[in-house]
């Protein structure tokens, strides 16, 4: 054959194919979520994300360490309270010697290096397991923000660098921005659940947190799985509010929706590959269905194609270690 063009050509080998490869993954592009419970040396496997314990302060620490030699940058941190500390406006969330709060301090005690980020959103704390206040089956928006206001603030004193709100209320990043800046928190800077859509992805999250809405579903704030300009209009308004990077949530399944933000935004976009997700590929990998660790690279890979500048996924630390490099030097 008299081909001109042959594409396998820059496919020929390894050398060759690192050399024209279009994406790469570093280990800072990676935010690792991390649950923390009560006490100390508890370690607490959640069933359906085989490989994630929900750890007490001494154990997350140290695996922020690790993850942190490894070449991660940032932890997102998601607090599993019992029971008794939940109430119907969360007030558990703005305790200053809290859960979150005290772990955040001791992380930042303990790695000041570390990119610390903290979730807004009153599903943890909440005896409704919404994200927002309930009154008669209703989520309430604007008396809401309040809330996350007090929330975000409580968390930037802590210490946490992002403040990420995941709760979809209108007018959210606006209002935290404001509370942030009044009590003279303007270095904290805000990562905006922007798209974040009502997905099935989140169950095992919901299982880890123990935070399942107790009635009703989160379809009149989270999005529409079937909506990509609506996402633009969330980033639109984002921006505008002073969010300092998007996000989009989940990630395999929205790739269009990460390509359509980094097209239309000049701020970071970052996107979560969801406990849905994790789980997935564990259990198929559990079952010899598939490698995993190629699964789990590719699928990253993917998600980076697609225009995420930062990935927030479970197998940060693993991928991380894999890619090998360990953390930036200055
Ligand atoms: C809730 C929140 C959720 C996740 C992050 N923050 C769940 C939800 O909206 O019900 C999901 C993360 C995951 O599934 O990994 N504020």
């Amino acid at each position: 054959m008299n081909l001109t063009e042959r594409p396998r050509r820059n496919r020929r080998n390894e050398g060759i194919r690192r050399m024209v490869r279009e994406t790469e993954l570093r280990p800072a592009n990676l935010v690792y979520p991390l649950f923390l419970v009560e006490g100390s040396g508890q370690r607490v496997p959640v069933k359906s994300m085989p490989g994630v314990d929900r750890l007490s302060a001494d154990l997350l620490v140290e695996e922020a360490r690790a993850a942190m030699k490894a070449g991660v940058a940032a932890v997102a941190l998601f607090p599993a309270l019992s029971d008794s500390k939940k109430d119907t406006r969360a007030t558990e969330s703005k305790n200053p010697n809290g859960l979150l709060q005290t772990t955040v301090k001791r992380l930042k005690d303990a790695l000041p290096e570390l990119v610390v980020i903290t979730d807004v959103a009153m599903d943890p704390y909440s005896t409704d397991g919404h994200d927002g206040l309930v009154k008669d089956g209703r989520i309430l928006n604007d008396p809401t923000l309040e809330i996350l206001a007090e929330m975000a603030v409580s968390q930037a004193r802590a210490g946490a660098d992002l403040v990420a709100p995941s709760d979809m209320m209108d007018g959210r990043v606006g209002f935290i921005r404001r509370a942030l800046d009044q009590a003279g928190f303007e270095e904290v800077g805000i990562l905006a659940y922007t798209a974040k859509y009502a997905s099935a992805f989140y169950g095992p999250f919901r299982d880890a947190l123990d935070s399942a809405p107790r009635h009703g579903d989160k379809k009149t704030y989270q999005m529409d799985p079937s909506n990509a300009r609506e996402a633009l209009r969330e980033a639109r308004l984002d921006v505008a509010e002073g969010a300092d990077l998007v996000m989009v949530k989940p990630a395999g399944a929205y790739l269009d929706i990460i390509r359509a933000l980094r097209d239309s935004v000049d701020v970071p976009v970052a996107a979560y590959q969801v406990s849905g997700e994790y789980a997935m590929i564990q259990a198929a990998s559990a079952n010899g269905w598939l490698n995993g660790d190629a699964a789990m690279m590719e699928s990253l890979a993917a998600i980076r194609r697609a225009g995420a500048d930062l990935i927030l996924s479970y197998f940060a630390r693993r991928a991380a270690e894999l890619i090998g490099g360990g953390p930036a030097r200055s």
